[in-house]
């Protein structure tokens, strides 16, 4: 009976949803529909959008080549030598307890966990192949559930990273990424699919709460024509699970059913890494996922980790421009989070400590990112962050403006009224006052601490 009752309540939000869709599709001529996310899936956004801050991990049997996730694909490796690589994968350091630990003092909210990338590897025990971590190697462990239990343990939300294309499966039709040859006759759609559809099942019935399914690759194949059955899969995803949220990868903006808009080593609006050419800015919650040096795989030559500072000052830029920030780490072969990587965690984790709450819970703030930095807002408090004020490891003062013998910066004018504005870190009231071009703020000794991110707080009116 009880069931009987879910079914057609489900039913007939189906149909509610379906006839908000007619009527957005009739009453604004947008042509593509919209669907109506549910409340619950309201609140699952709000809250995602809180937690500002989550860990991308890419870690599979790549890793042991330490080149990079793409490396079957760069280097033209055939998928069965590259299988081999499965038999020798063993890592004897991992410890995904220490890895949620490492997570949660740096102050991220979530992890983002490659459950299987291009490769077509599987890091799960998943029954719709034997190409896993669980049958395939002499590791012989279920990674993902030792990740999922210490995530549930650690109060850390899981997302799933999950590829839409795959090097190694002779049924998945071959796109635009041709390194890895497959004979085009065995090319089977219906199959691949199904395969997809199922292994999604698995991971979001056998793995507790996930938070998110993070596709990609879809852009292996971007003719019209090609029709990858989104709308089916996302309402398994959504049928499943009504709290997990739907991410795409596809650098394009967001098709109906996605629950939040992915940018790529870039923050919304911007198109430095030529990814983001062909998406605007939606309504959706919003996150932009970075690597820490140029790989998302473990690389064994790629030193070229930005500073801690640097950083820390995407994550608060990306808060100011209303996005989460997913931060990547390749872990190493043998399981362990790269020491570089640890020492940025730590890093970001003492600034999160002290300045977390200019950021967690907060939105994009009424004032838009300015020369000087960013705001972030809750309530009628506004967080301004200066983040220009090292350069070349010096200070300068890119954007302030020296006005009768003190350094100050004007927020422009807006639909707000400052009330008082103080320096975070020591409480010091500062002094302001309202021109014609908005409000401008002293800043009363040239900032020689807190370099990183200097932050006011303003109590608006
Ligand atoms: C790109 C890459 C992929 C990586 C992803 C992370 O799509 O193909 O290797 O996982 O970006 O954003």
């Amino acid at each position: 009976m009880k069931h009987l009752n879910q079914r057609i309540t489900l039913r007939l939000r189906l149909v509610t949803g379906m006839l908000i869709t007619l009527m957005l599709t009739a009453s604004t001529g947008i042509t593509r529909a919209e669907t109506v996310p549910t409340d619950q899936m309201r609140k699952v956004r709000n809250e995602f959008q809180d937690k500002k801050f989550g860990i991308f991990i890419h870690w599979g049997i790549y890793s042991m080549l330490g080149d990079g996730e793409w490396v079957m694909h760069n280097k033209k490796i055939s998928p069965e030598e590259y299988a081999h690589l499965a038999d020798g994968f063993c890592p004897s350091l991992f410890s995904a307890r220490e890895w949620v630990l490492h997570f949660k003092e740096a102050g991220a909210q979530y992890v983002t966990f490659t459950s299987r990338h291009h490769d077509g590897f599987s890091m799960w025990n998943t029954a719709a192949s034997d190409y896993n971590v669980m049958k395939a190697t002499p590791f012989g462990r279920d990674v993902l559930k030792e990740l999922s239990s210490a995530c549930a343990q650690e109060g850390i939300a899981l997302h799933l990273y999950y590829s839409h294309m795959d090097w190694y499966r002779p049924e998945y039709p071959t796109g635009s990424c041709k390194n890895v040859p497959h004979d085009a006759s065995v090319a089977n759609w219906p199959a691949y699919y199904a395969f997809m559809n199922r292994q999604l099942t698995e991971l979001l019935t056998g793995y507790g709460p996930i938070g998110a399914i993070w596709f990609d690759g879809m852009w292996d194949h971007k003719e019209e024509s090609f029709d990858w059955g989104l709308d089916e899969q996302y309402q398994l995803i959504h049928r499943l699970q009504p709290r997990c949220m739907i991410g795409n990868n596809h650098h394009s903006t967001p098709h109906d059913g996605e629950d939040f808009q992915l940018f790529e080593q870039d923050l919304p609006g911007q198109n430095t890494a030529g990814f983001s050419g062909g998406q605007t800015v939606s309504t959706l919650p919003l996150e932009s996922c970075q690597t820490m040096n140029n790989t998302w795989g473990y690389s064994i030559t790629d030193k070229a980790y930005k500073s801690s500072e640097e950083i820390i000052r995407r994550l608060v830029r990306a808060a100011g421009m209303n996005a989460n920030f997913l931060l990547n780490i390749g872990p190493r072969p043998d399981g362990q989070l790269p020491d570089e990587a640890v020492k940025v965690l730590e890093d970001v984790g003492r600034f999160m400590q002290r300045y977390g709450k200019t950021i967690y819970s907060t939105r994009g703030g009424c004032v838009p990112p300015q020369p000087w930095g960013v705001t972030t807002q809750r309530g009628k408090t506004l967080y301004i962050h200066i983040l220009n004020n090292e350069k070349d490891g010096r200070i300068s003062n890119e954007g302030l403006e020296r006005i009768e013998g003190h350094l100050s910066l004007l927020l422009p004018k807006g639909k707000y009224s400052v009330k008082s504005v103080k320096r975070l870190a020591t409480g010091d009231a500062l002094t302001f006052r309202h021109e014609a071009g908005g409000t401008r703020i002293f800043i009363p000794a040239r900032p020689t601490t807190d370099m990183t991110d200097y932050i006011l707080e303003a109590a608006l009116n």
